[in-house]
């Protein structure tokens, strides 16, 4: 199992000093009236296996809805296998094998009765690599609502153009919806993937570091975005960028090596406060 993941920054003083500053700035995190939100998807003591080997071990987490949810934790700790639980993409892997609950507004997705295609349109997903289909960008777009059928009951232009709006990206590509999403830049591409995952209108939008091969400059504008999607959507999103979760996110779940669902809380009190000695080390960079 590889575990050599390492914190992001060098010295302990300075990764806190940044989070603190993330966390007292705290724009992202003011979504109104503070009842509590609704959960959107539960896991009760879920185990999933490769095989012989274990990648998570009895996580136990509820995700609320209209809030930015960040998974954290070392290299190899199973944060990509719960992402990809959640809507069934670990369905390919022969290997793969889930034991205990995990369930969407009650419904555990694992039950026979359960289409894994239709869960995928309610829960949508966007990888750490952008992958534009070699497509134009109108078709992209378009493309999750053509696949369920639904291009003739929809104003698909306007689907179009809503989905571009709202990933940030319609202003800067609505003069050439015809030429290739291969032809925009990398930061311009993610955004593509983002609003071709939001066009069929999903609750649940699965993010599994987005932004790790951006620069700077695109990165904050997936950041601003993600802010905005919570408006309206459920957003999940694993990163190993501790700032970034710390800027983005209202909750975090920190897995540590085994699998292990150690801490989950409010984003401000796991970096200010953690209950964990481990998770604490993790966040400081003691250990990676
Ligand atoms: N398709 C697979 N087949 C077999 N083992 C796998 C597979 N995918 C993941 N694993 C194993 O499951 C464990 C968790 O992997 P996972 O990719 O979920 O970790 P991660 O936290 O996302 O890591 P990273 O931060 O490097 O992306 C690792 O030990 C990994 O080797
Ligand atoms: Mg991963």
């Amino acid at each position: 199992m590889a575990t050599n993941g390492k914190a992001d920054t060098s010295s302990e003083e300075e990764t806190e000093t940044i989070i603190s500053t993330a966390i007292e700035t705290g724009e992202s995190r003011d979504r109104g009236p503070t009842e509590s939100p609704r959960t959107v998807v539960t896991a009760r003591d879920l185990d999933v296996y490769y095989g012989q080997e274990r990648a998570l071990d009895g996580v136990d987490i509820e995700i609320p809805e209209n809030r930015v949810t960040a998974i954290i934790g070392p290299s190899g700790c199973g944060k990509s296998t719960f992402l990809r639980c959640i809507n069934r993409m670990n369905d390919g892997i022969d290997a793969c094998r889930v034991d205990g609950e995990l369930r969407f507004h009650g419904t555990d997705v694992y039950d026979q009765g359960i289409d894994p295609v239709a869960l995928r349109r309610k829960i949508g997903m966007v990888f750490q690599k952008p992958n534009p289909f070699p497509k134009s960008i109108y078709d992209n777009v378009a493309y999750g609502l053509r696949v369920q059928g639904r291009a003739g009951e929809v104003d698909l232009d306007a689907a179009v153009e809503r989905a571009l709006r709202s990933a940030a990206l319609w202003d800067e590509v609505k003069d050439q919806l015809d030429s290739s999403g291969l032809d925009l830049s990398g930061g311009q591409q993610q955004r593509l993937c983002i609003a071709r995952a939001i066009a069929p209108d999903p609750e649940v939008i699965l993010m599994d570091e987005p932004a790790s091969a951006l620069d700077p400059i695109a990165t904050a504008k997936v950041e601003d975005l993600i802010d905005d999607l919570a408006e309206e959507y459920t957003v999940v999103i694993v990163t190993h960028n501790m700032q970034q979760a710390a800027r983005i996110s209202d909750r975090t779940a920190v897995f540590l090596t085994g699998g292990e669902l150690v801490e989950f809380d409010d984003t401000a009190k796991v970096f200010e406060n953690p209950d964990h000695d481990r998770v604490e080390d993790y966040i400081t960079g003691k250990f990676g």
